[in-house]
């Protein structure tokens, strides 16, 4: 890849604060981190629902869905799963930027790679959700049959069976979908962001 010369930033006279201004609310990043078939998108579904009909601006970005558009052209190679999760973070600033409740569910099985996220934006403005769940019990839903794929090695460097995945070590927030209903960490969700001043 080779990288753009002779650029100049050009500013806005609109400003991230003004559109928040315009919509009532803050922004930032909601960033689900965890294994497959933990519950990110369903989760990150649920939370976005609850929040659209709080009359706020929201948008979802998800890994299966950006991979079939922005990001098709690449694998699960850690190189790979390293540029998806800096495309994500850029995306996600913009969004943040354009005033938008953010809701980003990849596994990032990266710490390096959130933590890079993470200094891409303000403070407080970047949310690291762990969607807690044992491998045991990702294993056991398989929902999309993947883990089973795993273990037969029709599918390799999969999350969890032969790629590794680092949990955040101080994440803003830790849900645990073997323990709560997704309606439970939703609303835990939901009081975070309400207890922290995001919304009201
Ligand atoms: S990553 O690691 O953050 O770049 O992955 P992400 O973009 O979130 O994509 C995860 C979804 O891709 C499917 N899939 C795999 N996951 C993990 N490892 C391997 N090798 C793999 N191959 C395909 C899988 O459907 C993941 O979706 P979720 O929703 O996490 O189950």
């Amino acid at each position: 890849m080779t990288e753009s010369t002779n650029i100049t930033w050009h500013d806005s006279e609109v400003t991230k604060e003004e559109r928040q201004k315009l919509n009532g609310h803050k922004s930032a990043v909601l960033w689900f981190t965890g294994l497959s078939g933990s519950g990110k998108s369903t989760l990150s579904v649920e939370v976005e629902k609850q929040l659209h009909h709080k009359g706020l601006r929201t948008y979802r970005l998800d890994g299966d869905n950006i991979r079939h558009g922005l990001n098709k052209n690449l694998g699960f190679s850690p190189e790979d799963r390293t540029e998806n999760i800096r495309r994500i973070g850029e995306v996600s600033r913009l969004m943040v930027d354009a005033g938008v409740l953010t809701l980003s569910a990849f596994i990032s099985p990266y710490k390096e790679d959130r933590d890079q996220v993470r200094e891409l934006l303000p403070d407080g403005e970047f949310l690291e959700v762990y969607v807690e769940c044992s491998l045991e019990e990702c294993e056991n839903r398989d929902p999309k049959g993947l883990y089973q794929k795993a273990r037969a090695g029709e599918i390799k460097g999969f999350t969890g069976i032969d790629a590794p995945y680092e949990a955040p070590e101080k994440p803003e927030l830790t849900v645990n979908t073997t323990t709560a209903s997704i309606e439970e960490s939703a609303g835990q969700i939901i009081d975070y962001l309400a207890g922290n001043g995001y919304i009201q």
